[in-house]
């Protein structure tokens, strides 16, 4: 079923090194799989994710497609799994700096995705810095990654908070990753509500699921492919199939910011 907008969710964390690249690509790869037309995009900048855990390497980013004319087809990337890359490296620093003029241009190109897409994933990056509440802050779904690590959880606390505060953003969805069964997944997922609970107010966390600690993980991403595909009937890969699942249950907003090029606006026009 092609949802009549594209459902654009961010997947963050306060704390990097929890699998927020991983979890991304493999959401993405479980979404293709079922027919889902699928655009991730690699905001995390800095770091050469995508490329490293699929080891792709994109020529172009969203840098050259204000800087060097190129076209939004040139920038974004196929996949052999049946998604798209939209590299955005250090294009998004420079993307946040640019006149007006040039934001339209970028929203324009954008708009050549709206009908096509299902699904535009956004892997960011670590942490409570500007770029990353721009993304939160942009996209319909904020899909949190935790683990039981204690600065996970400060991390993702920190993150909620100055979402609330600075840009009035209350709904987080929370899916945690690297435990041991659904127990832990619970414990660790309770943790961080009783923390909103008791220090915040008007927050709503909803629990997504959990994806276990499973060494196909890592031995996927020494080969370069999704663990979905490299290993499909390991326990993160059926854990994360459930997860993609789950996810084309959440409703698509009906309304006008339920498209891409909101996005970009919100993203580009920020206040
Ligand atoms: N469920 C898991 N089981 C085992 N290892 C995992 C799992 N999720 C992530 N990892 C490993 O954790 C490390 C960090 O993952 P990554 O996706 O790069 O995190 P982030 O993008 O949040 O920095 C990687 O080496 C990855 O293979
Ligand atoms: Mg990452």
């Amino acid at each position: 079923m092609k949802a009549d907008l594209p459902l654009v969710i961010s997947i963050t964390s306060g704390k990097g090194g929890v699998g927020k690249t991983n979890l991304a690509v493999n959401l993405a790869c479980c979404l293709a799989r079922e027919q889902k037309n699928v655009v991730l995009l690699d905001a995390d900048l800095g770091l050469a994710n995508v490329d490293v855990v699929l080891g792709l390497t994109p020529k172009r980013n969203l840098f050259h497609l204000f800087h060097e004319g190129a076209q939004l087809s040139d920038v974004i990337m196929d996949t052999p799994y049946g998604f798209k890359i939209l590299p955005a490296s250090s294009g998004v620093s420079e993307m946040l700096s640019l006149t007006a003029g040039q934001k339209i241009v970028l929203l324009e190109a954008m708009d050549e995705l709206e009908d096509a897409v299902d699904f535009l994933i956004v892997d960011t990056g670590a942490g409570i810095n500007e770029n990353v509440m721009y993304f939160n802050l942009a996209a319909q779904e904020r899909l949190i990654i935790l683990t039981p690590e204690p600065t996970s959880l400060t991390d993702a606390y920190a993150l909620i908070k100055v979402m609330q505060q600075n840009h009035d953003v209350h709904d987080f969805r929370v899916l945690v990753n690297l435990v041991s069964e659904e127990k832990s997944a619970k414990e660790v997922f309770r943790r961080l509500y009783k923390a909103c609970d008791h220090f915040l107010t008007g927050i709503s966390l909803d629990y997504v699921g959990m994806i276990p600690r499973d060494a196909g993980v890592r031995k996927a991403v020494i080969h370069q492919k999704p663990f979905c595909i490299q290993d499909p009937d390991g326990p993160a890969s059926q854990a994360l199939a459930g997860v993609a699942k789950t996810i084309q249950t959440w409703d698509v907003p009906n309304t006008l910011d339920g498209n891409i090029k909101f996005f970009w606006k919100r993203l580009l026009f920020r206040q």
